[in-house]
């Protein structure tokens, strides 16, 4: 039998910050009120209003693209695993803002880091690094040796500036991780995927328009929809909450991220929380908490480590993981 671990991982941000207090500058709010709300203090952007105006078209042109977040986390994490991206069998790239209608953004990202196998992009929103976190490992058990799992965003190119009641919420990034084939069950434990498409109305962004999105409703359907699923993956793992080492939620809101582990009895010291320098990064939320985890120093091998997300659509995703299985 052959599983699926973690054997390196990266995180690439663009290096544009956006304060609070530029966001008065676009529409009456205030830091105070952003924080309260939100526990948002900063995030960075590779577009908007605060960014010069040169979007560079090409991947390794800048960070004025998700092909090019995705890169550059990318290639961190393949150094950092010790993977020739030519020995990689999959690409598997998730977001909800690709650079072009047609084709998938893994394409250029592809290209750019020499990938010699296959590459495909998935939208599952803000859940959707879980859900690839799924089916990584999936393609692992079906044979593959070595995938590239990236979230990567530039959801500043879907902000409506004018809107008060969301614009200050989104940022952009990516966090990269590489999975590797090892004999036994590998990490996975435990996972739960799902979707309520009747939901889409809560949060959505057409062509050309910018991010609708009916916040307190979103705000209830998240906590339910983490809990439920989290709670459905610890089951399946046949494990308790006091066993999770780390929990790394979505990072869309503090206050939800705080309810959802309260409900779910996992104490605040045990809560990975970047959103306070990163905003909402959708699918890079869940990746770029997990690597500032891993690089301050609070994995160890064999730690039990609970994700789980929610997003438009909606879509959740969960999946209790053992941190460190080597090759
Ligand atoms: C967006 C969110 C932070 C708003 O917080 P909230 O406590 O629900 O706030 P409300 O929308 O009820 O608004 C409260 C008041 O603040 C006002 N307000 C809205 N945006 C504001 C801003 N940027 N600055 C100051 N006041 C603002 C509202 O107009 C409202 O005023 P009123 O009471 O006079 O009508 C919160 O609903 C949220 O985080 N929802 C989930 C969003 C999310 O996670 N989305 C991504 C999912 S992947």
């Amino acid at each position: 039998m052959t599983g699926a671990t973690i054997t390196g991982w990266a995180a690439a941000l663009p290096p544009t910050v956006v304060t609070n207090e530029d966001m008065t500058t676009l529409f009456e709010t205030s830091d105070e009120w952003i924080v309260e709300r939100s526990g948002i203090r900063t995030r960075r952007a590779a577009s908007g209003p605060f960014v010069d105006p040169q979007p560079p078209t090409h991947p390794e042109g800048g960070f004025g693209t998700t092909a090019s977040l995705a890169t550059e986390a990318g290639r961190k994490a393949l150094q950092h695993a010790g993977v020739d991206p030519a020995d990689v069998d999959m690409l598997v790239l998730c977001t909800t803002t690709p650079d072009q209608l047609i084709p998938a953004t893994s394409s250029a990202t592809s290209a750019a880091l020499g990938i010699g196998g296959g590459a495909m992009d998935i939208n599952a929103a803000c859940a959707g690094f879980t859900y690839g976190l799924v089916t990584a490992t999936g393609l692992i058990g079906a044979g593959m040796r070595r995938v590239l799992l990236v979230g990567a965003e530039t959801l500043t190119r879907a902000t409506n500036w004018a809107d008060r009641t969301n614009a200050f919420l989104f940022g952009d990034g990516a966090g990269a991780v590489v999975l590797e084939a090892v004999p036994g069950d590998g990490s996975l434990l435990g996972w739960d995927l799902g979707v309520d498409g009747t939901l889409v109305p809560l949060l959505y962004a057409d062509h050309g328009s910018g991010m609708a999105m009916r916040g307190p409703e979103v705000f209830r359907q998240a906590v339910r929809a983490t809990v439920a699923s989290a709670t459905a993956s610890l089951e399946r793992a046949k494990v308790a909450s006091e066993d999770i080492a780390l929990f790394v939620p979505h990072q869309a809101n503090i206050r939800i991220m705080d309810a959802a582990a309260s409900r779910l009895g996992i104490p605040s010291d045990r809560i990975v929380s970047v959103i306070d320098h990163t905003g909402n990064t959708s699918s890079a939320s869940i990746p770029l908490a997990l690597v500032e985890a891993a690089e301050s120093g609070r994995l160890r091998a064999g730690d039990l480590i609970l994700l789980a997300g929610f997003g438009a659509g909606m879509t959740w995703a969960s999946a209790v993981w053992r941190w460190g299985n080597s090759r």
